[in-house]
């Protein structure tokens, strides 16, 4: 029986490029968003993909999704949290940025959290349960143009160290993707793409890095400059922070 993948934000950028990666390797690829056009253009492009119409935030919208996945496939075996936003944010302005930053944290750190409770019954159903959640290089060293972003990385990073010895005993692997600048909508709005560390490295070769490793059973990977930041992190972190935020305040935002 194929095993069924779940990819929250999966209708661009990395989400997609992996949804592709799980598709070649004949999975069921169940891919979610907001905005339904995107979706039904990767459904047009990729006939074989499943699409769902769910916002991870939303909590309704979650446990529908549950359901639907029991009641369509019998259950997920791979949880994808994926979905993501960045803001660029200047703390030190007097404009009143707080809903924007409530919810990047909803969806970057809460939603995480929120699609492992509702998921954990399929996953421990399945042979095979794994959760992948995606954070960032950012996660080692944050980056100031994004504070809020940066913050919800390391909570992300943080808590997918803690619940991995904790799914153990129910034999769900837990994973994380940790990736370098990718070129995709996400990153096109920050002001760092001309720097040359952080070149963007393309969707599907970010892709590729993480199926040789996922298959090789790496539970933390780190493609491109990430294996770098991780590294820096503990042997120079102030060094890495100056390299890494030589323009601190967004131009735009
Ligand atoms: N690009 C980078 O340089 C980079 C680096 C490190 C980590 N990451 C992380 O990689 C992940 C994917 O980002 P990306 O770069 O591929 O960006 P992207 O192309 O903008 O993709 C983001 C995806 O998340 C979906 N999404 C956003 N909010 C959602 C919500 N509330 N509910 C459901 N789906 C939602 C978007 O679709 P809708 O807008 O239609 O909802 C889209 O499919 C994110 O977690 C990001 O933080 C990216």
């Amino acid at each position: 029986m194929k095993n069924t993948v779940l990819i929250t934000g999966g209708s661009s950028g990395i989400g997609l490029a992996i949804a592709k990666k799980f598709l070649e390797y004949k999975y069921n690829v169940v891919v979610t968003g907001r905005n339904l056009s995107k979706l039904e253009k990767v459904k047009a492009d990729l006939p074989s993909i499943h699409i769902e119409h769910s916002d991870v935030t939303n909590e309704d919208d979650v446990k529908a999704l549950a359901l639907k996945m029991e009641q369509s496939f019998g259950g997920i075996d791979v949880l994808f949290n994926n979905a993501g936003i960045m803001n660029l944010i200047d703390a030190g302005s007097d404009v009143n940025q707080l809903d924007r930053q409530f919810t990047e944290i909803e969806i970057n750190f809460n939603a995480p959290i929120r699609m492992l409770h509702y998921f954990l019954p399929q996953l421990k159903k399945s042979e095979k349960g794994t959760v992948i959640n995606t954070s960032s290089g950012l996660a080692y060293v944050p980056f100031t143009q994004a504070p809020t972003y940066s913050g919800t990385k390391a909570a992300l990073h943080f808590w997918t160290m803690a619940i991995r010895p904790q799914l153990k005993p129910h034999e769900i692997r837990v994973v994380e993707l940790l990736p370098p600048v990718v070129d995709t909508p996400l990153a096109h709005g920050a002001d760092i793409a001309e720097d040359d560390i952080l070149k963007p490295m393309p969707p599907q070769k970010m892709a590729d890095i993480f199926w040789k490793d996922f298959m090789n059973g790496k539970d933390e990977i780190t493609p491109g400059i990430s294996k770098l930041l991780k590294l820096m992190s503990r042997l120079a972190p102030k060094f890495i922070f100056k390299q890494l935020n030589k323009q601190p305040i967004p131009k735009t935002k």
